[in-house]
This record gives C-alpha cells, sequence and structure tokens, in this order.
C-alpha cells in the first residue's frame, strides 16, 4: 500500500513517507508545538469529525490523537474497546464496519489486533484511514514523533548510531521506525534481543535492499557505550507463547543504575511507553537527566498527530 505522492490520502504504513512529507509534517508540528504553549484552541478542522476505533488497549495514542482533533478545532468519536462493545462482537467484518463508520466522520483512526488490518480499511474507505497499531504490524504515526523526537533531542536525523531493545519480533514501534530511519542516510542500527524475539526478516531485507547499515548483537552493555540514541521497547506479552516470555524475561535486557553509566552523556533513552520492568530508572534520574527523553517523547504525540490531521484533513480536494 505505499504511495510517494505529495499528500497522504491515508497512513497505514512508515514506508509512505519520503523527506519531503517528512519535512512537512515536521514543520506543522513545529508550529503546533508553539502553539501549544499557549493553549489556544484552533479553529483549522471546525466542522470535522475524527473516529476512533481502538480494538486493543491505548493510553497516549488514542487520547493525543483526541487531543489533536480538539486543540484543532474538531470533535471526536471514538470507542476504546471496540473488540468487546463494537459489532464485531456480533461477527461484523471489518469492510462493512468502515463502510458504516465513514458516514459518521471525516477519518478514521484505528487500532487492531491483526497484522493488515489497518491496510483492508484503507483499501475500502472513501475517508482517510490512520492506523494506529496494527497487531504486530506497524505503528507509524508513533514512527513519526520518534523522528521528531531524535531530530529535536540530537539536532539531526542523519548519521547517528541507534540501538532497538527487547522484543523485536513482536514490537511494531521498532519495526515502523526501522522502515522510517532506513530513509537517511548514516544511520547505524543495532537490533539487542532475546534470541527467541529477533528482528524479522522483512525489515532485515528492507534494510539491506535501501543499504542501511545494521546489527545485531546479545551483549547490551557493549552496545550501550557506543550509541546515540537507544531504543527500548517492552516484551509484549499479549503477543507470544508463556514458554517465549519466560525464556525472553530471563536474559535481561534492562537499563537500571549499574549500566546507565554506559551511556555517552549526548546520547538519549527512548521508548513507545507503557515501560513495565525493561527501565529501571529512579523517578528522580527520570525527572532530571537529560538522557531520559521518553516522556518528551511521548508529549510529542500531540503536536505531530495534530500535523498529520491537518495534512490529512484540510482541504481534502487537493489529493492527489
Ligand atoms: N506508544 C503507544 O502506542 O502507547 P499506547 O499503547 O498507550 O497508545
Amino acid at each position: 500500500m505505499a504511495q510517494n505522492s505529495a499528500r497522504l490520502k491515508y497512513f497505514t504504513a512508515s514506508q509512505q513517507l519520503n523527506k519531503k512529507l517528512i519535512a512537512d509534517l515536521f514543520a506543522r508540528a513545529d508550529r503546533f508545538k508553539d502553539g501549544l504553549k499557549s493553549k489556544r484552541r484552533l479553529n483549522i478542522l471546525n466542522g470535522k469529525t475524527l473516529i476512533l476505533l481502538f480494538y486493543e488497549p491505548s493510553t497516549r495514542t488514542r487520547l493525543s490523537f483526541e487531543a489533536a482533533m480538539v486543540n484543532l478545532g474538531g470533535n471526536v468519536l471514538s470507542t476504546e474497546n471496540a473488540k468487546d462493545f463494537s459489532s464485531a462482537v456480533k461477527g461484523e467484518t471489518l469492510e462493512d464496519t468502515v463502510r458504516v463508520v465513514q458516514e459518521y466522520g471525516d477519518a478514521i483512526v484505528v487500532r487492531h489486533t491483526e497484522e493488515g488490518a489497518a491496510d483492508r480499511m484503507a483499501a475500502i474507505s472513501r475517508v482517510p484511514v490512520i492506523n494506529a497499531g496494527d497487531g504486530r504490524g506497524q505503528h507509524p504515526t508513533q514512527a513519526l514523533l520518534d523522528l521528531y523526537t531524535i531530530k529535536e533531542e540530537l539536532g539531526r536525523m542523519n548519521d547517528f548510531k541507534i540501538a532497538f531493545v527487547g522484543d523485536l519480533t513482536n514490537g511494531r514501534t521498532a519495526r515502523s521506525v526501522s522502515y522510517l530511519l532506513g530513509k537517511f542516510d548514516g544511520v547505524e542500527m543495532t537490533f539487542v534481543s532475546p534470541h527467541n524475539l529477533r528482528m524479522r526478516d522483512d525489515i532485515k531485507e528492507y534494510l539491506n535492499k535501501h543499504k542501511v547499515s545494521f546489527s545485531e548483537e546479545h551483549d547490551l552493555r557493549k552496545v550501550l557505550p557506543k550509541v546515540d540514541i537507544v531504543y527500548m521497547t517492552r516484551l509484549q506479552k499479549e503477543r507470544m507463547a508463556e514458554a517465549d516470555f519466560a525464556l525472553a524475561k530471563a536474559s535481561q535486557f534492562i537499563i537500571n543504575m549499574e549500566n546507565f553509566k554506559l551511556l555517552k552523556q549526548g546520547s538519549r533513552i527512548m521508548h513507545p511507553l507503557p515501560k513495565v520492568d525493561e527501565i529501571q530508572l529512579p523517578i528522580e534520574i527520570e525527572q532530571k537527566d537529560q538522557r531520559v527523553a521518553y516522556f518528551r517523547q511521548a508529549a510529542n504525540g500531540l503536536p505531530v498527530r495534530m500535523a498529520l490531521l491537518e495534512h490529512l484533513l484540510q482541504d481534502p480536494g487537493d489529493y492527489q
């Protein structure tokens, strides 16, 4: 479902973005981030309605999309537990759901348990569909806010070293960010994971094809002093067998006070959140040490999602 037009009609995968689109979205996000300081509600999307269908739990993605739409002057219709409380329970297909729901609003944000669900909806929908996480597939709006955070924190999107740590088989955020970073020069990736949760081949093939340097490593202590970004991820317990979870848990890929000191001063720890016990730093360190970037990262979800909604919903007549 990749496309490279000047304007997105839907957003289901990181590969859809090119550098021009990213620059456009980040310029909008910068403007909104400045504007958010004055707490002024804008009227850019007056009269527009965003529909959120969440078949999986969420705190950040759902609430920041809702806040983004309200800040832009639009309205929100939201179901936070569609798996149990929508007509999916009665057996309604996604294709039927989207053909009904598109009549009630101007864009649909969907989080679903199945990989490819957002693409299925985008293929039939008259209104833009945004993938807010599809099973083990992708989470492209997270990737966008992650890249925005890297740009802010390091001051560049080229020429840096990043380690992805944790569950790289099931973690859709690391997958989406890898696709996105593959578009920039001089990015060196290291995948650090338990043996049973390694990065899948589709991403490695993409990186090889785009001549992106990557390696796999099992010793986190060896990697930490070398990288500019440590991108931690949660073990996706809900997406693996108990035996796999126990094996991965025993591998102990965690950041704590003992290995935190190995990090370079100018480096950053990122995490899409929620975190469980893969980061074990005291709150005082999280509050004071500039290397802890994950709460600033989560905050960037708001201006970045405002930028995306403005891009998708303002002047829809201009779509190519
Ligand atoms: N990062 C992220 O997707 O968080 P939520 O699951 O809380 O939306």
